[in-house]
């Protein structure tokens, strides 16, 4: 890599990666237009040559276009939430993806093979490393999407009867995880307007903590250590999904690190 005077390296790549990760936004409004195939091969190409745990690649995509497929998946991935809905009443599920899946004219269906889990060493085989490759897997494409100038969101599925219900719709396999489904499509620019203006800035999820916040050089640094109840407060004012005033003293938290 080129260095200039100061010894600082060309930072065109980082720059182009640093504009194409600030820009990109969880989208949850799509315009109807088709996405041609080889757009979506060229996000899923990407996506492939993701890290994973062992190189274990446990990714599969199932890639659905056909619209009444889409109806029947959506349906099954938005279930879980009216279930949620009555029993977490302080979590704002009208910012989640899963009620506007059917819009999208693209669902990507992440899958994750169970039988790469024996690749992993034998005191970690719980499953984490397999989600946390999908993980990384997801991110990159959606970096992939947002680079095409195509719109995503994360849409997490995670067991219960939805997850069968995709699994029958699909004809998938139980060796496979169904966990997560990525809407693709190009972004519904007046309807994404109109949501931004009528979201508080918290819930657009634009906010990220400061790097002088969130870095520690060296050592821990335990005069910077959030205190509990500043971190319940971040949960509740700044996260996205609670809708509720805080509640002032709360500690019912994870808390004591
Ligand atoms: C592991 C994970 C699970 C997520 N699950 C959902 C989900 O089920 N529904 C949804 O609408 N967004 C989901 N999201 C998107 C986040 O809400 C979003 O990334 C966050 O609010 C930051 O907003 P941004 O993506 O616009 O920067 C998920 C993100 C991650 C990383």
């Amino acid at each position: 890599m080129r260095a200039d005077a100061s010894g600082i390296p060309d930072r065109a790549c980082y720059d182009t990666l640093r504009n194409l990760v600030s820009q990109r936004r969880s989208v949850r409004r799509f315009r109807s237009d088709c996405v041609p195939r080889e757009i979506i091969g060229l996000v899923l190409d990407i996506a492939r040559l993701s890290p994973s745990a062992a190189n274990s690649q446990p990714w599969e995509f199932v890639v659905v276009e056909d619209e009444a497929l889409r109806r029947d998946v959506a349906r099954a991935a938005a279930s879980l939430f009216s279930e949620l809905r009555k029993r977490d009443q302080s979590f704002n599920w009208s910012i989640s993806v899963q009620p506007f899946l059917t819009q999208a004219p693209v669902l990507i269906v992440v899958l994750g093979d169970r039988r790469m889990i024996e690749a992993y060493p034998s005191i970690l085989r719980g499953g984490v490393l397999l989600r946390q490759s999908l993980a990384a897997c997801i991110y990159g494409l959606q970096l992939a999407a947002e680079s095409l100038g195509l719109a995503s969101a994360w849409g997490t599925i995670q067991g219960g009867r939805p997850e069968a219900e995709i699994r029958q719709i699909l004809g998938i396999p139980e060796c496979f995880t169904v966990d997560h489904i990525v809407p693709v499509g190009y972004p519904d620019e007046e309807e994404v307007e109109r949501a931004v203006a009528l979201t508080p800035a918290r819930e657009r999820g634009v906010r990220r903590r400061p790097l002088a916040d969130v870095v520690h050089w060296g050592t821990y640094d335990p005069d910077r250590i959030r205190s509990d109840d500043e971190a319940s407060r971040f949960v509740w004012t700044d996260t996205v999904t609670r809708v509720l005033p805080y509640p002032a003293g709360r500690r019912d938290g994870p808390s004591g690190c």
